[in-house]
């Protein structure tokens, strides 16, 4: 069963008799898991109110391109970014004509442009337009650059006429939507991800750890089970809910991840390390919390814990087997040098140097590092670049 859960939608609406029908499509894909905001056209205003799908929606919604003060709150670009699917319902055929022209000069035609991700829109409008070469030639040109194309319906229209064009009813859109991120290019394989950070005790109350909030790895695992991959998340502690499709395996430090991971390798195909392992573990752990004492300093000795995915990367047969790097400084050099190090066959080179990229944000920008060829995966929605990962690991398995 597909859901929209987590997914930030991103809808469009335009001018026509339908428009009404978007409060019902936001209740929808709500009712899906979804987070969803709202742009309006002028023509979409005269139909229903932005105060009633701001209300519904829970977020302001954008009308203007050149509005100083929704920019200031979040750009367009930065809009665009944010949405795992820009759906645009109703999609009048004036509205078809500017999108497949690939026009720019209002807020919703140049979030169109300006976004990466999937766009599906569900026209609406009378059946002899519906009909018309011009907005049949505009759909298939939609088409050829992978717009997805929802309805519409046939049947009585606002005008009087009968035939094909009314928008399809909310519950259908929605469904539709939630069926564009379901792939199936894993079907029938098993993926086991490693997320979060690691905590490595000191003593009954205190631990070393870092700040890894898990969203790399629970995005990436629902990722893979939109691709239809039996999905294994074993998962250092985070606030995070996992995927409810995935066997959550909880582990606490290190080793306890190590042994997770080596007991999920039976007919595992595909095994990505996102966590933030310790690479050190204090060498003993006291029994009673440490007491202070009256010295300034104290020494704790650490020891090296195993390295997980480099012991998933030599278990025979090998699982085509993913590593994250996690750089300050010479990503990609010192990515690379993990690749060959801990023999993988990708690593994802993650410069987290950056505060708005990286650990515990709702953005990353990597490098893909392969072994004869490397590529920017640009920052975007952890979400999205999972979605993209995994296409690619996909094409690999292929
Ligand atoms: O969880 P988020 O807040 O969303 O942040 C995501 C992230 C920044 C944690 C993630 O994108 C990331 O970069 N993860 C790798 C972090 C890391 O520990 O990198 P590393 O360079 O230290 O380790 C290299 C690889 O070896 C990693 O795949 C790591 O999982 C693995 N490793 C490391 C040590 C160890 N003992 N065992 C391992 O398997």
């Amino acid at each position: 069963m597909s859901s929209l859960n987590n997914k930030r939608v991103l809808l469009g609406v335009s001018g026509g008799i339908a428009a009404y029908k978007s409060a019902e499509i936001i209740r929808r894909l709500q009712d899906q898991g979804a987070q969803v905001r709202v742009v309006m056209t002028p023509a979409a205003q005269e139909f229903i109110t932005p105060l009633t799908l701001q209300a519904l929606s829970g977020n302001p919604v954008h009308t203007d391109l050149l509005d100083p003060a929704a920019e200031a709150a979040m750009g367009h670009i930065e809009l665009a970014r944010w949405a795992d699917l820009l759906l645009i319902a109703p999609a009048s055929a004036d509205f078809i004509a500017r999108l497949a022209q690939g026009k720019g000069d209002d807020l919703l035609t140049t979030l169109c442009l300006a976004h990466s991700a999937a766009i599906a829109v569900a026209p609406a409008m009378n059946q002899a337009m519906w009909r018309n070469p011009a907005t049949q030639d505009n759909l298939a040109v939609l088409q050829r650059r992978e717009v997805a194309i929802i309805g519409p319906d046939a049947g009585a229209q606002a005008c009087g006429d009968v035939g094909p064009g009314r928008l399809l009813e909310p519950v259908a859109i929605v469904e539709h939507c939630a069926d564009l991120f379901q792939t199936g290019s894993l079907d029938g394989k098993t993926v086991v991800i490693t997320a979060g950070p690691t905590r490595e005790a000191l003593d009954p109350v205190r631990f070393i750890s870092n700040h890894s909030s898990g969203k790399m790895g629970y995005a990436l695992a629902e990722a893979a089970l939109e691709a239809g991959a039996t999905t294994v998340l074993i998962s250092g502690p985070t606030h995070l809910t996992p995927p409810h499709r995935a066997r959550l395996v909880a582990a606490v430090s290190a080793a306890d991840m190590h042994a997770a991971s080596l007991d999920a390798l039976q007919n595992c195909d595909v095994f990505i390390a996102t966590a933030a392992v310790a690479d050190y573990r204090p060498n003993q752990v006291a029994e009673q919390k440490i007491k202070k004492t009256d010295s300034d300093s104290m020494l704790v000795e650490l020891v090296k814990n195993p390295d997980i995915v480099a012991a998933v990367a030599a278990h025979k047969p090998k699982p085509f087997t993913v590593g994250f790097a996690a750089e300050t400084e010479q990503v990609r050099e010192y990515a690379r040098a993990k690749l060959q190090r801990k023999n993988l066959d990708l690593v994802v080179a993650n410069d987290v140097s950056q505060a708005d990229i990286g650990f515990n944000s709702d953005e990353n920008a990597v490098t893909l590092i392969w072994p004869a060829k490397e590529e920017n995966l640009p920052q975007q929605g952890k979400h999205q670049l999972a979605r993209e990962l995994i296409k690619r690991i996909a094409a690999q398995l292929a």
